[in-house]
């Protein structure tokens, strides 16, 4: 048990899929997983572990944001003895390349965010996704003839910004794919407990042409992510 998660130790399976919203895990988990049970429901950030093709998965909400993800990581990581972590989430596309529905394989994940300064100073630390699960991810997408791409994320601190576009201009011509708020913690936290990660998102929208997806496509796009989560992850 930890001060968030009333799991005990062994109630995680070492594969853990991490939606943002608790609902959409406890989704994932009733439509993807064989015999769920609920793990955690501290917070009602909800946390479900199961099997998938007979083998043992679980599903997490990290809320969020850096912070709050950072804290289940952490402790799936410290506590449960996670091995596999992969986010299952959307994100804002910030060149006219990436289309609202595409999928973004985060390779890497810049930030904002102050929480590594202090950790690696003088240096900055360069949080990335890992290499077998990115090419697992890959090799999927490709098979299944996915609108997709592979490059880097930002994980933003703000979701809301005075002129979004012209914040991340830089970043997109330094070739940023997309923003989302909390790879670049996922990453981290992986490296720093010899983990995997990576971070899988569908572009929702599109910072440059305002475009965004409805309901329908954000569940449809749910769905494609966690089949490529889960056959990745269990490879
Ligand atoms: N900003 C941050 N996170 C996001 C966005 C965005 O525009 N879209 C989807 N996730």
């Amino acid at each position: 048990m930890t001060p968030h998660n009333e799991a005990e130790k062994g109630d995680y399976a070492e594969i853990v899929l991490l939606p943002g919203d608790p609902l959409r895990a406890q989704w994932i988990a009733e439509n993807f997983f064989e015999s769920p049970r609920q793990v955690n429901g501290v917070r009602n950030c909800l946390g479900f572990t199961g099997k998938w093709q007979g083998i043992p998965v679980s599903v997490q909400a990290t809320g969020m944001g850096q912070p709050s993800t950072a804290i289940y990581v952490h402790e799936l990581l410290n506590v449960y003895e996670a091995k596999t972590l992969i986010r299952v989430g959307t994100c804002g596309g910030l060149t006219t390349k990436v289309k609202v529905r595409d999928v973004v394989l985060g390779s890497a994940a810049s930030t904002d965010s102050a929480i590594n300064t202090p950790v690696f100073a003088p240096y900055t630390f360069a949080p990335a996704a890992d290499f077998e699960l990115l090419k697992a991810a890959d090799d999927y997408a490709i098979a299944q003839m996915l609108e997709y791409h592979v490059g880097g994320l930002v994980s933003s601190d703000t979701f809301y910004l005075e002129d979004p576009a012209k914040s991340y201009a830089t970043l997109a011509k330094h070739g940023v794919l997309a923003v989302e708020m909390e790879a670049s913690t996922l990453y981290t936290l992986a490296a720093r407990f010899g983990a995997r990660a990576l971070a899988i998102c569908t572009v929702s929208d599109c910072l440059v042409t305002g475009e965004e997806i409805g309901s329908e496509d954000r569940q449809s796009s749910l769905d494609t992510m966690v089949e490529m989560a889960l056959t990745v992850a269990t490879q």
